[in-house]
């Protein structure tokens, strides 16, 4: 009994070491390459007003890249603008545009263009969640959250991803979600998007290779961020089992700019969340959904509703 629990322990590490990691890395430079044109290097990140987005935005701007900083809260990016350091901090410019909008990937993209700012790294961070019963979420919310996690992502990394397939090189970084790797109750349609996200980046990478330009999708688990107030989640018991298995967004985003920089297909973020993902792997589809669900419950019914 004893080897046979071992043995599964020692298979579940090693599918939890290998998950993420199974095609062959490209390294990207730390930073853009030292005779770059003075007017390149650009990176833009979507989301870059707070949490997981703003680290993402610091740790590219420390390594060198010009920063495109997107999001809605103008107030916020300048913010972000002023803070950043580095060698080209200075050049960073920060762009309104709110994604969850009809044709908002197209605009932005419009804009940059008549910038003049080709971006060489395209972070797809921003995004928003909707909790709680699916049959009782207001359709709008959800709207919403589909047109910026799914809608925007899909057309940035299009047309962004176009451009960089004929320059024969770039760098596209997706945002999911460990959330996606399962169907979530309480969460269904946002851990559904974030499904499309993981699978829609697959499949892009597989598409672009070999033309220099290469996807990666990072796939976090619990973060200390406002992602969970702006989805509307205000039990405290749930609360307090997110913070205390959530990881810093300083911490994620080190996972993404490594992540980034050897261009493998996707990453999970922390050790815990690669041993669960390894975990529901081996399990048949519909009994991680039964298990989360009485999981949740139980959290939900210690204080409050969902
Ligand atoms: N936190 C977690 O537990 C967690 C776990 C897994 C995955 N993720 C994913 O990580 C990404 C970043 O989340 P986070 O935790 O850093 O969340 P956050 O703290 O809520 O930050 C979200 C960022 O996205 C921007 N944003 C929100 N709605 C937008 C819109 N309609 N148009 C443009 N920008 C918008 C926000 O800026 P403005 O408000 O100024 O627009 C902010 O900069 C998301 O894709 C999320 O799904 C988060």
């Amino acid at each position: 009994m004893r080897i046979r629990t071992n043995h599964l322990r020692a298979s579940l590490l090693a599918t939890a070491t290998n998950l993420g990691a199974r095609e062959k890395a490209v390294t990207l430079p730390s930073g853009p390459a030292p005779h770059a044109k003075p007017d390149s290097g650009w990176a833009l990140v979507t989301g870059a007003s707070a949490g997981i987005g703003k680290e993402l935005a610091l740790g590219l701007a420390r390594a060198g890249w010009r920063l495109v900083l997107v999001g809605r809260s103008a107030e916020r990016l300048e913010a972000v603008r002023k803070s950043l350091a580095g060698p080209r901090a200075e050049k960073a410019v920060a762009l309104r545009s709110d994604l969850s909008e009809p044709g908002a990937a197209a605009r932005l993209y419009a804009e940059c263009a008549s910038r003049g700012i080709e971006v060489e790294i395209l972070v797809n961070n921003a995004g928003s969640g909707v909790f709680g019963p699916a049959v009782d979420s207001d359709s709008a919310d959800v709207e919403a959250m589909i047109s910026l996690n799914v809608t925007s992502l899909t057309g940035l990394s299009s047309l962004f991803g176009r451009d960089m397939k004929s320059r024969g090189g770039g760098r596209i970084l997706n945002v999911g979600s460990f959330a996606g790797l399962n169907p979530t109750p309480y969460f269904a349609s946002y851990a559904a998007t974030k499904s499309y996200v993981l699978n829609y980046s697959i499949a892009l990478r597989a598409e672009l290779s070999g033309s220099g330009v290469v996807v990666t999708c990072l796939l976090p688990g619990y973060v200390r961020t406002e992602f969970d107030g702006n989805a509307g989640i205000a039990n405290s018991a749930y609360l307090a089992f997110s913070n205390a298995n959530s990881l810093d967004a300083a911490t994620v985003s080190k996972i993404g700019l490594t992540a980034l920089r050897r261009g493998g297909a996707w990453t999970i973020a922390g050790a815990t969340n690669r041993l669960a993902a390894a975990f529901f792997a081996i399990l048949p589809k519909t009994a991680s959904p039964r298990i989360m669900k009485a999981a949740l419950d139980r959290i939900l019914a210690s204080k409050g509703k969902a």
